[in-house]
């Protein structure tokens, strides 16, 4: 017998049936929807992680386009069946799209959407905090005090990093990569070494400008350097955060050899994609040099930790939350929601992705075109001439 689903529906008799495949925060994606004649369907099975056969039922026979999630494996399958219920578009609310088989997508000519422009601040911020919450030992200590066992000030009680001065490095300087590197170069006056295939020209005159700011108010002036390798960046940086796709390129970039390369005293911090870390090899890294730390907010194979990796003191773990701010979420939402509609409308495409403001402004309706569409090319769909 079929399990009982619990689906939320909005405007019954709208004319295009767009499923979610989770609630999602906010309402403004669903009245945008609501308002161009969908009928929008809510899934709100009680179960983390939906499966295929889970996502199947939700789609039914007929289905003009779903918003999922990155935990969902939208491969042949799925299109398969999103196209044969009519089907024209699938958003991933997220930037990353790894879970998405974008050749099967093209294959059934479904349009697939992510939500770029609205996280890369929220996302930042989070890697910055984590560098932080690495440097200054701030969960440790928080459970030392919980744990009563504070019993007064010490000269050797959690001594962590200093930042400024040292250097940070960013493997992947991108928009994410980017912002972040600001963030730890004009907020903790640290030196910045990146590497990337592209040159961030933008990110380079930032560091010079406000170095020229620094060193004529009399202070030690910051400076960059774009390296030639990541292995560069890993032996010089006191602090690195991991900004990549995933790939086959970037899988197990940081590996036993490589986290061996690190100063043992680094901080390593990852808000891309768990597998980009060879975990075990972490686990290891870490029991082995006690002074090296690690802030996560993804894992190899989510949701779950490699056996160690709890136990260590020097890792800092939160459940994938980096985007988890409420404007960036109800953004999130909103730009998944846009990409489903602009496709079943038959809008264009947003010509920059990176330039999605005027679809999050709340008091003005948003452009007539899908914001982000990662197979629009492969598809042929024509750019909007906004
Ligand atoms: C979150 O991890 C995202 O890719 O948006």
């Amino acid at each position: 017998m079929a399990k009982p689903v619990a689906i939320e529906v909005h405007n019954p008799n709208g004319k295009y049936r767009v499923v979610s495949t989770k609630p999602m925060p906010g309402t403004r994606w669903i009245n945008l929807l609501v308002d161009q004649g969908c009928r929008v369907e809510i899934c709100h099975l009680k179960k983390t992680i939906l499966s295929v056969e889970d996502i199947i039922d939700l789609i039914g026979n007929k289905c003009d386009g779903v918003i999922g999630q990155l935990t969902e494996d939208w491969g042949e399958t799925l299109f398969s069946a999103l196209s044969k219920a009519g089907g024209k578009a699938f958003s991933n609310m997220a930037v990353g799209y790894n879970n998405v088989d974008v050749e099967a997508a093209n294959k059934y000519g479904i349009a697939v959407g992510n939500t770029p422009g609205v996280l890369t601040e929220t996302t930042a911020e989070l890697a910055a905090s984590l560098s932080l919450a690495a440097a200054r030992r701030i969960v440790e200590a928080d459970g030392f005090m919980r744990a009563g066992l504070y019993e007064g000030w010490l000269p050797h009680l959690f001594v962590g990093n200093l930042l400024k001065g040292q250097t940070v490095g960013v493997i992947g300087a991108g928009r994410i990569g980017s912002a972040y590197a600001r963030m730890m170069v004009e907020g903790f006056k640290m030196n910045l070494i990146y590497f990337d295939l592209y040159q961030s020209t933008r990110l380079e005159k930032f560091v010079t400008a406000y170095g020229q700011f620094l060193k004529a108010n009399g202070e030690q002036p910051v400076t960059w350097k774009r390296a030639s390798s990541m292995e560069e960046v890993l032996r010089e940086a006191d602090l690195i955060s991991l900004h990549p796709v995933l790939d086959k390129t970037t899988y197990h970039l940081v590996n036993k050899e490589r986290l061996a390369m690190m100063k043992k005293e680094a901080i390593l911090v990852n808000c891309s994609r768990g597998p980009v870390i060879d975990e075990v090899a972490l686990v290891n890294h870490l029991r082995e040099n006690p002074m090296f730390r690690v802030g996560l907010d993804v894992f190899e194979e989510e949701p779950f930790m490699k056996p160690g990796l709890a136990d260590m003191k020097n890792a800092i773990v939160v459940p994938h939350i980096a985007s988890a701010s409420k404007w960036t979420r109800e953004g999130m939402a909103t730009l998944a929601a846009l990409n489903v509609l602009g496709r079943v409308k038959g809008y264009p495409i947003w010509s920059d992705p990176n330039r999605v403001d005027p679809f999050l402004n709340e008091n003005a309706s948003p452009p007539n075109a899908s914001p982000s569409i990662v197979n629009s090319k492969a598809l042929g769909l024509p750019v909007s001439k906004l």
